[in-house]
C-alpha cells in the first residue's frame, strides 16, 4: 500500500500565520505539523509516500523532508495549483499509485492513541476502509450513520442536521478502483471533488467498511488558530507526562524496522545539540534494554 498526504489547501482560517508558510508547516508544539500524519502511516508500514501541495509551499515540504531517504522511505511530490477538494489527490497522483492500494491522509489531521489504525492496515485487502469517530460538533465534518447492527447506512458531507455524532476523519485506506471512482466524480456545490461521494460509491457497492475508534483515541485537527492551540497544548502534555513523542517519523521509521540502530545513530549525530536529538538517543538507549521497556514505547 502507497501512502499520499494532502498538504494542500490556502490556510485562510490561519491567516496571518499562514502568508508566509501554509498550514502543514505550522508547529504544533514542537514539531511541524506534516510530521505527525506522516508518522501515522509511517508506524503503520507504509515506506512509499506522495506529498501534494500548492506550489508556494511545495518547495518548504522538498526542504523540510527531502526525498525521504534519511528515513527508510521515499517521499514524492505533486502539485496541487488551486485546491480542487480532497478527491482530486487521486487524480494529482495517479502515476505515483500505479496498480496499488493507497492510504490517504489529510496534512492537519493528528492521531494518537490505541492500536485502532494497525487492524485496519494490517487486514485490509479491498474496497475502503474509513473510520468514526464520536465528536461534539459532527456538522463541521462528513458525517457517518450507523444502523443497528453498527453498519454504516449513510455518509454526508457537513450536513446541517446530522444524523449522528460520528464524524468520518481524515485517513481513507482504498484498493486501486478509486482511481476510476476519483475520474468520474462531479464537483459539489462548493466545486470540489469531495472524498464523502469517493465513500458513498464504495458504500453502494458494499465495499466500504467503517470502523469506529473508540475512547481513548485522540483525532485533533489544527485548521484554526485555537484547534491549533489545542492540538499544541495536548501534544506538549502527553509528551511532558510520559517522555514519549507523538508524531516523531524518525523513531517511528525505527519502530517500523525501516532504519536500522546504526542509520538512526547517523541521523542523530548529524542533528543540532536539542532537545529532539536527546530524545532520539534515548529512544535508541532504550532500544538496547530489555524487550518490556521498548516495547511500552512502541
Ligand atoms: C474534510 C472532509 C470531511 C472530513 C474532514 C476531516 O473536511 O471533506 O469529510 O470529515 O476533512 O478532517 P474539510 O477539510 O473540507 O473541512
Amino acid at each position: 500500500m502507497k501512502g499520499i498526504i494532502l498538504a494542500g489547501g490556502t490556510g485562510s482560517r490561519l491567516f496571518p500565520l499562514t502568508l508566509v508558510a501554509g498550514k502543514q508547516l505550522q508547529p504544533v508544539y514542537d514539531k511541524p505539523m506534516v510530521y505527525y500524519p506522516l508518522t501515522t502511516l509511517i508506524e503503520n508500514g507504509i515506506r512509499q509516500f506522495c506529498l501534494i501541495s500548492s506550489p508556494q509551499d511545495l518547495p518548504r515540504f522538498c526542504q523540510l523532508l527531502g526525498d525521504g531517504r534519511k528515513w527508510g522511505i521515499s517521499i514524492e511530490y505533486r502539485e496541487q495549483p488551486k485546491p480542487g477538494g480532497i478527491a482530486q489527490s487521486f487524480l494529482i497522483a495517479e502515476s505515483f499509485i500505479g496498480h496499488d492500494s493507497v492510504a490517504l491522509i489529510l496534512g492537519d489531521n493528528i492521531f494518537y492513541g490505541g492500536d485502532g489504525f494497525r487492524h485496519a492496515f494490517g487486514e485490509f485487502k479491498s474496497g475502503a476502509t474509513i473510520f468514526g469517530y464520536h465528536v461534539n460538533d459532527p456538522e463541521r465534518y462528513g458525517v457517518v450513520e450507523f444502523d443497528s447492527a453498527g453498519r454504516a447506512i449513510s455518509i454526508e458531507e457537513k450536513p446541517k442536521s446530522p444524523k449522528s455524532n460520528y464524524a468520518v476523519p481524515g485517513l481513507y485506506l482504498y484498493d486501486n478502483a478509486v482511481l476510476a471512482i476519483a475520474k468520474n466524480l462531479q464537483p459539489s456545490a462548493r466545486g470540489e471533488l469531495e472524498i464523502t461521494d469517493v465513500n458513498l460509491q464504495f458504500l453502494q457497492r458494499g465495499q466500504l467498511h467503517v470502523q469506529q475508534l473508540g475512547r481513548g483515541f485522540a483525532w485533533l485537527d489544527a485548521g484554526t488558530s485555537s484547534s491549533l492551540h489545542e492540538a499544541s497544548a495536548y501534544v506538549q502534555t502527553i509528551e511532558k507526562r510520559q517522555g514519549i513523542k507523538i508524531g516523531c517519523p524518525e523513531e517511528a521509521a525505527f519502530r517500523s524496522g525501516f532504519l536500522t540502530v546504526q542509520e538512526l545513530e547517523a541521523l542523530t549525530a548529524n542533528m543540532p545539540n536539542c532537545e529532539y536529538r536527546d530524545y532520539l538517543a534515548r529512544t535508541l538507549r532504550e532500544a538496547r534494554r530489555p524487550f518490556s521497556e521498548n516495547n511500552f514505547t512502541r
